[in-house]
């Protein structure tokens, strides 16, 4: 068994006495920490932790690995909700475009954007596929993600969406952290649908969702809501074929205009709905009170220069709010945690332990897992983030595009 006792730690933070519940609202602010801490872990479980004054030895000390953590805090591990992290290739060409004033949409009907992924994806062979994505990922973890969604969306044919499928449930099987896999057929409408959105959803509805369903390749379904790419229509057709299988809703939904995907996705009980950026008070009214989670991708909103999500509107109203990295390619080429913590504090006004809620926690449970991750609490997953030596919690998104990740515990 490994045994693992971290001492004199400045502030354990997310470590409280009661069950953790998903956080809204004025409860996003509260955060507990224990300071000058200790923390006992066993093969990946929070065992104990408390004060310093109050740590007593557990049996034999002599098989157990100390770390003197003077002058650091360790945090929960981040919980990642919403990426794209599997993908064939960057597209920093389309970077350029950007800077010279090309918009999202101008780049997509020239050949770039999803379907410039897609071209990449359907050329690559899947051993080299999974290869890069893992070192991606074992980077991803090093910064201190310690739970992760990954979607496919890249392949637009049921061959190569299987094929990033394949490679997700390979990397969840040889990773420790906990991957939940997303089937995102309806990520934009392939070239051989062209002027055949309905064509293509059927193929979606009626064939590769009972597919994927049956053969239990994914966890969540979900589709991109735009002008442009699925309608509200489609959520409908999507959500409901997903009834009677153990696969759940997320939707891409009010990134660039609001066409009424939040309605449909409240209506198919969508576990979260994502992006958000553009909302009208009708979209906030309809959020109150429901458990679908807004997952907010400030990253997205630094890259491609769209606005940010109102996150104090939203959590004013009580809704809860999640913050992911939406890593991908295309619309967001970071993971690192802790710049997405500085974005959400700098751009959206959320306080630092706003979030941290939002990224840990409510993250968790965005991806159904907030009863073991997201949070340190007796029972809860070991992953844990022991961070630099750090004056105080405002310094982490403060000190904006640092990596404030001493060392990954239990990884
Ligand atoms: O979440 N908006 C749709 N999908 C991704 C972008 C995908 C891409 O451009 O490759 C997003 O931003
Ligand atoms: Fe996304």
């Amino acid at each position: 068994m490994q045994k693992i006792l971290i001492k004199n730690i400045k502030g354990l933070v997310q470590a409280g006495e009661e069950i953790p519940l998903i956080r809204k609202g004025k409860d996003m602010q509260e955060l507990p920490i224990v300071k000058n801490a200790f923390l006992y872990l066993e093969d990946n479980e929070v065992i104990a932790y408390g004060k310093m004054d109050d740590w007593k030895e557990i049996g034999s000390s002599s098989d157990i690995e100390i770390i003197d953590a003077e002058g650091c805090f360790v945090l929960p591990a981040f919980c990642d909700s919403h990426t794209h992290s599997v993908f064939a290739a960057y597209r920093e060409e389309e970077f350029v475009m950007k800077i010279q004033g090309a918009s999202y949409a101008d780049i997509a009907q020239k050949g770039g954007g999803i379907l410039n992924s897609a071209k990449k994806i359907s050329t690559i062979d899947e051993k080299s596929l999974f290869d890069s994505s893992l070192e991606r990922i074992n980077t991803m973890i090093d910064s201190g993600i310690g739970a992760l969604e990954i979607k496919s969306g890249y392949g637009l044919d049921l061959e190569n969406e299987l094929k990033m499928l394949s490679v997700i449930n390979t990397l969840k099987e040889k990773l420790s952290i906990p991957i939940k896999r997303t089937f995102l057929a309806a990520h934009a409408i392939p070239e051989a649908f062209k002027d055949k959105k309905r064509d293509y959803v059927d193929e979606i509805v009626n064939h590769w969702i009972p597919f994927v369903g049956n053969k239990g390749l994914a966890d969540y379904v979900d589709v991109f809501c735009e002008t442009g790419y699925f309608d509200v229509g489609d959520v409908r057709r999507i959500g409901d074929a997903l009834a009677g299988s153990n696969l759940q809703l997320k939707v891409h939904v009010n990134q660039f205009t609001s066409i009424g995907g939040i309605a449909e996705a409240l209506n198919q009980k969508a576990v979260s709905v994502d992006h958000l950026e553009v909302l009208t008070e009708d979209d906030i009214s309809k959020l109150k009170g429901k458990n679908t989670i807004a997952t907010l991708l400030p990253g997205c909103s630094f890259f491609l220069g769209i606005p940010y999500a109102p996150a104090r509107t939203l959590i004013d109203n009580n809704i809860s709010v999640a913050l992911a990295s939406d890593f991908n390619p295309g619309s967001s080429p970071t993971y690192n945690p802790f710049f997405i913590w500085s974005l959400a504090c700098i751009k959206l006004k959320m306080t630092p332990l706003e979030a941290l809620n939002a990224l840990t926690v409510n993250g968790a449970f965005a991806m159904g897992l907030g009863h073991t991750h997201g949070r340190i609490f007796k029972g809860y997953n070991g992953t844990l983030i022991l961070t630099k030596p750090t004056p105080s919690i405002d310094y982490f998104p403060y000190a904006f595009g640092e990596n404030h990740t001493q060392e990954m515990l239990n990884k």
